[in-house]
């Protein structure tokens, strides 16, 4: 079936979090401005249909009428092992998948169950701020490993660094973000068994969000590091339907642990939790018939980001941008401006009235940088970049 992903879907009055959720929005500090005109293009889920085979799905569970206590049936794990297995050639076995419902959820449930308060926990900023909230609210210690952007914008990782924090006394995890947010980094198998020899090394253990691990561009590879590193034990890995199919209302994660200790452990934090009968004929709708739309998604994503970095050449050719290895996020420099982060905040967020988020939510590392999702039918991506350029003309 051809999806078209230009159609704009009204959102407003759906309980959207992006376009319904102005209030909470402002309460948290993302903006001062939220109004219905404006454009919000900040947290990562998309304005775009799903997949026809997923709505089915749904219906035919809304047409049973009871939605009460479920379960988990064979096929939910049949067809996440049938997922990684023909897209990412990796194999899980139905034991190893442990549900969640929620990334940032689990992420929480690790961080308690394998650290203690005060110990050290490596992450690469900028990065998504819940990997700084986990490991804050719950007592304990950043250790940021940066990743360096050179002079084109692409980051890399500093491994002197890596190794240098792996090897200090606190230092008990690494959250890994691949593909990263917002650096867009989808990263190499060489890279990833580096950092997994170095944690290996120095008895780190490594908990890789890889929730972005299907939208990655069409001429990229993504590898688990499961699949890069042999037999790595000291592993937990996040994979979920959320972004990859949007639906991150439907709160599906599956943790995959392969060691039976670990698994044991990061049970026992967790506690048990049943599935919502949506979410599982959810996912076993779009991880048996979800692809021939993702392939869609891809091209349609892919070529909004070439326009989008034709469009910045154009009319804001002070601002750095580059097309992402993964992810549907876009990291935008401002600092050629030479403008305040606030005075390019007032810009874009209060006179141009689109929604973003600034880069220092990722980090100090993001003070000059600008997040936006491009996940969007390309009229609304279009109209966002003609109001911020509007709003620059005057600094060309
Ligand atoms: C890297 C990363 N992890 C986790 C999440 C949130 O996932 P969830 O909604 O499953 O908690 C996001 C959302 O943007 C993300 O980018």
């Amino acid at each position: 079936m051809k999806y078209n992903f230009d159609e704009i879907v009204n959102r407003r009055g759906t309980y959207s979090l992006k376009w319904d959720g102005g209030q909470l929005i402002k309460e948290i500090g993302l903006t001062e401005r939220y109004d219905d005109e404006t454009i919000p293009l900040f947290t990562a889920d998309m304005d775009l249909p799903v997949p026809q085979p997923l709505i089915d799905a749904l219906h035919k569970t809304v047409d049973h009428r009871i939605f009460g206590y479920s379960i988990f049936p064979d096929e939910y794990f049949a067809a996440i092992q049938h997922w990684f297995k023909s897209r990412h050639d990796w194999d899980i076995k139905k034991e190893e998948i442990i549900y969640s419902p929620g990334t940032v959820h689990a992420l929480n449930i690790a961080v308690k169950a394998f650290t203690n308060p005060g110990d050290g926990i490596i992450i690469q900023r900028p990065v998504y701020p819940p990997f700084t909230a986990a490991i804050e609210a719950n007592g304990r210690q950043v250790v940021n490993n940066q990743l360096r952007a050179n002079s084109e914008g692409y980051y890399h990782i500093d491994f002197e660094d890596f190794e240098a924090k792996a090897k200090e006394e606190k230092t008990k995890m690494f959250i890994l973000c691949n593909p990263h947010n917002p650096a867009g980094r989808v990263f190499t198998v060489e890279e990833l068994r580096k950092l997994a020899a170095i944690c290996a090394d120095n008895g780190v253990l490594i908990v890789a969000d890889e929730i972005h691990g299907d939208l990655i561009r069409r001429n990229q590879t993504f590898i688990p590091i499961a699949k890069a590193v042999n037999n790595v034990k000291q592993l937990i890995t996040f994979t979920a339907i959320n972004k990859t199919f949007n639906v991150a209302g439907l709160h599906c994660t599956n943790v995959i642990i392969s060691d039976p200790e670990l698994r044991k452990t990061f049970n026992r934090e967790m506690g048990m939790h049943l599935p919502s009968p949506f979410t599982v004929s959810a996912l076993i709708a779009v991880y048996t018939e979800g692809e021939d739309w993702l392939e869609q998604l891809k091209e349609y994503l892919d070529e909004t980001m070439e326009w989008v970095v034709r469009f910045v050449v154009e009319k804001m050719p002070k601002v750095k941008v580059r097309i992402p290895e993964g992810t549907y996020i876009m990291w935008m420099d401002f600092s050629n401006f030479g403008l305040s982060p606030e005075e390019v905040h007032d810009r874009i967020y209060n006179k141009a009235n689109v929604l973003l988020e600034d880069g220092k939510m990722f980090g100090e590392e993001g003070i000059d940088y600008q997040r936006i999702c491009i996940s969007s039918p390309r009229p609304i991506i279009k109209e966002a970049f003609e109001r911020i350029a509007r709003e620059f003309e005057d600094q060309i």
